[in-house]
């Protein structure tokens, strides 16, 4: 008896996964497995019915608060890639994980998805899973299926999907983003229509929100004590009325395919501004500055879905360093669909007022004239090498620019769709 677990959601690729797997590819049984990461509920319903109606094994299984804790490392390393607060790839590595799990309580042989060779879900799935024992199976992209394909293939086995399954944008929902992409969207210079956005609305209305931190995790909204996924979930409804948390943005997927991909995101976004504000105020310039390169790095990786790797554990390890000041609280105001920091206070800030201002005189045994001799040091060098320089003589370039650099090259390609179709 063979078993192989399926990373299942109910749409169109994973039902026709069922039957593939069980003919194509030979397995026994087929367990479905549904991660609950906050996709809104109807999405479990087609998940339930559909493995019903296939009479598919099926598992759900709740990893909101393991998410929701990543969501909150992502918050400490103020995280985003491209402008995109990584809503999808970090709920990948926590999907992965919890399907491994039942497939190997289940003694599953394989393990399987139902993503395409063009996206990035089938690099962060697999690399949890290749970890394991378990064979590791990707049908659509091994058998290069297309969604027409799909379709008629779905028909004619009278399987289970909606007319027009899933509707016209390929959606991920999370607690962390909504990414809407795909149709008419997929032509970079088309304006989103109001209708592909759930959560948040036109913007319109301005309101403050308050959140504490406690070591750089969110901990209360407006005053208000909340446990990580209902603080989050909470604070996409509230900004979300007021239309925080909307990017557009150009993606540069890891194999590289540039892909247009609208994000809708109120509590990220909120909670990142608000964050980031707290560590303005008590963290010193070099941590400011040396963190920027770790937060860079740790968004890095978290794209690529390799929050398990060595090196993320290492910047986490500067992160949470760093975090130890970061208790205190934030305010921001979201209007007009933006989201600023309006007021910040803790009492590990590393500033004085009364140093910082202009009415106050001689503070820790320092004098106003005690900078003039760093004023005299200040641009030295700079000055000095001005001075040099302007006795020396520039060499002149060359005149024709240098070896055949002619523009009479006309196999040159114009725009990408000129490369496709001259190579
Ligand atoms: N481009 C995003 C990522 O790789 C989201 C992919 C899923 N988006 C979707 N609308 N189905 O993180």
């Amino acid at each position: 008896m063979t078993r192989v677990a399926l990373a299942f959601s109910g749409g169109l690729d994973t039902t026709v996964c069922v039957p593939i797997l069980e003919e194509e590819y030979g397995y026994d049984e087929v367990v479905g497995v549904t991660v609950d990461v906050g996709q809104p509920e109807s999405e479990f319903e087609e998940a339930e019915e559909t493995a019903e109606a296939l009479g598919l094994e099926h598992y759900v299984v709740d990893a909101k608060a393991e998410f929701a804790e990543l969501c909150f490392t992502g918050v400490k390393a103020n995280a985003t890639y491209q402008g995109y607060p990584l809503g999808t790839a970090l709920a990948r590595p926590v999907i992965a994980e919890a399907i491994l799990e039942v497939a190997e309580e289940q003694n599953c042989d394989a393990i399987a998805h139902g993503c395409t060779g063009k996206g990035n879900d089938q690099l962060r799935f697999e690399t949890v899973w290749r970890g394991s024992d378990l064979e590791v199976i990707a049908p659509v992209r091994e058998l290069g299926l297309t969604r027409e394909w799909e379709i008629e293939y779905a028909a004619e086995k009278d399987l289970p999907v909606e007319a027009g399954d899933g509707g016209v944008w390929s959606i991920d929902t999370n607690i962390w983003s909504r990414a809407v992409e795909g149709g008419e969207l997929e032509n970079p210079d088309y304006v989103p229509p109001e209708d592909i956005y759930e959560w948040t609305a036109e913007p319109e209305g301005e309101t403050t929100i308050e959140v504490a931190f406690e070591a750089g995790v969110p901990v209360a909204v407006d005053g208000e004590e909340m446990a990580p996924v209902e603080l989050i979930q909470y604070l996409n409804e509230y900004a979300g009325q007021y239309g925080v948390g909307r990017t557009d943005v150009m993606e540069d997927r890891m194999l590289g395919l540039k892909v247009r991909e609208n994000y809708e995101h109120p509590a990220a976004t909120v909670l990142l501004t608000a964050h980031g504000a707290l560590e303005d105020l008590v963290l010193t310039k070099g941590e400011r500055s040396s963190k920027k390169s770790i937060e860079q790095e740790w968004s890095e990786k978290a794209y690529q879905g390799l929050v398990f790797a060595p090196v993320v554990d290492a910047l986490e390890a500067f992160i949470d360093e760093t975090q130890t000041a970061v208790t205190g609280t934030a305010t921001v105001k979201v209007s007009g669909g933006s989201c600023r920091v309006v007021a910040r206070d803790s009492e590990y800030a590393v500033y004085s007022e009364e140093m910082a201002s202009f009415n106050t005189e001689d503070v820790a045994g320092i004098a106003q004239e005690d900078a003039t001799g760093v004023a005299k040091y200040h641009g030295l060098q700079e000055r000095l090498a001005n001075e040099i320089h302007a006795g020396v003589e520039k060499p002149e370039l060359a005149a024709d620019g240098g070896a055949d650099a002619t523009d009479s090259d006309d196999t040159v390609a114009e725009t990408a769709d000129d490369y496709l179709h001259e190579n």
